[in-house]
């Protein structure tokens, strides 16, 4: 196995470590928003194989990436599974919401596969022209973070209704993440068949949660789905991303099973390296505000989150995805400042 991701999350210390950036494909780059264009609109984009292969594959050929990451959506699989969805400009998803059982009873989960049948045949396209040392990575949200889209109908809040959900109709939502945790491991394993060589998990509002639900909706669906990936895919990688879970990350690392977890910017790497076991590889977590500043300061802290890491598994990466006004030169400046090391 030569591919250096695929080594690190197999538990393998590599120095320099190698890289990826979470949202590499998108409007950051002049290439994405002409396709975005051609398209129309997002969902178009992410449901067009050609398309979507195309954005997958662009950063890295500008960059020369370790990774390429599945150009789609956590919310694709709602989609999928019969929830409207649409991205408005400047407001982000919108989604009618489901907060009772007569909404989960709309979803079906029988037409998922045929309606994901775009982004697997997104998978095939992009294995066929990857370069040989870069591993295609899949991806789904976290079934606690899609019901926070799910339940409030929109991402711009805190999520106070499937916040209070959780205490006012615990069933309710057990239901719904069960739904969920099932509905991602059909969908990430019709990833891994048409070619994805890892996947990850996005819980991006992992944190909004007291450590008991953070055991039940984080913790409990994390580690079923994982053990289920593992179960049908022996050697798959499953990278968790547990956002601003805090603390939280060692039981996380510890309980879920998943091969690596993915700091957020908040996490200090020297202190996450004494909450994880040594054979779980690291990724991240440079601040995506030091990337959009560039220069000696972004640098610096590459530079120390790499040291910190050095004689551990790790991946480098960003504490959260790219913001759209990075300029694509400090992108190539951080690729560079990493391989030097
Ligand atoms: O390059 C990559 O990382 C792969 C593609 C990817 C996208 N979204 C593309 C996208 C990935 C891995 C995601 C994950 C995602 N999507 C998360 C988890 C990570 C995180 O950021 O916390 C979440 C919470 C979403 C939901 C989502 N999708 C929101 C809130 C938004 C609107 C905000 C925004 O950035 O525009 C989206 C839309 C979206 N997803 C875009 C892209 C490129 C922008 C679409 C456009 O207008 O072109």
């Amino acid at each position: 196995m030569s591919k250096a991701v695929l080594r690190v999350l197999a538990g393998e210390p590599l120095w320099p470590p190698p890289i990826w950036l979470m949202r590499q494909a998108g409007r950051y780059l002049p290439e994405y928003r002409a396709l975005r264009e051609e398209a129309g609109d997002f969902l178009t984009l992410a449901t067009t194989p050609d398309l979507a292969a195309e954005i997958t594959l662009q950063p890295v050929r500008r960059f020369g990436m370790d990774a390429a990451i599945l150009f789609s959506d956590i919310l694709i699989l709602p989609w999928a599974l019969g929830q409207g969805l649409r991205y408005e400009a400047g407001e982000g998803p919108v989604l009618p919401p489901i907060r009772d059982r007569a909404g989960l009873a709309g979803l079906d989960r029988s037409r998922l596969v045929d309606r994901i049948a775009p982004v697997a045949a997104t998978v095939r396209r992009v294995r066929q022209d990857l370069p040989a040392g870069c591993t295609l990575i899949g991806f789904a949200g976290a079934p606690w973070t899609v019901a926070c889209y799910m339940v409030e109908g929109h991402g711009k809040s805190e999520f106070p209704t499937v916040r209070r959900l959780a205490y006012a109709d615990p069933d309710f939502l057990a239901r719904l993440v069960a739904l969920l945790t099932e509905a991602t491991v059909d969908y990430l394993t019709a990833q891994i068949e048409a070619g994805a060589e890892a996947v990850m998990l996005f819980d991006s509002w992992a944190g909004l949660l007291p450590p008991a639900l953070f055991d039940r909706l984080v913790i409990a669906p994390t580690e079923a789905i994982t053990a289920a990936i593992h179960d049908r895919h022996p050697g798959v990688p499953v990278i968790g991303f547990p956002r601003l879970a805090g603390t939280g990350l060692g039981r996380y690392a510890l309980e879920t099973g998943v091969e690596a977890v993915a700091m957020d910017t908040a996490a200090q790497p020297e202190i996450v390296a004494t909450l994880v076991a040594e054979d779980v590889a690291l990724q991240g977590n440079l601040d995506p505000l030091a990337l959009l500043a560039g220069g000696d300061e972004m640098r610096e802290q590459a530079e120390d989150i790499a040291r910190a890491l050095r004689g551990r598994p790790h991946v480098f990466n960003l504490g959260h995805g790219i913001l759209p006004e990075t300029p694509p030169e400090h992108v190539a400046a951080l690729v560079e400042a990493v391989r030097g090391a």
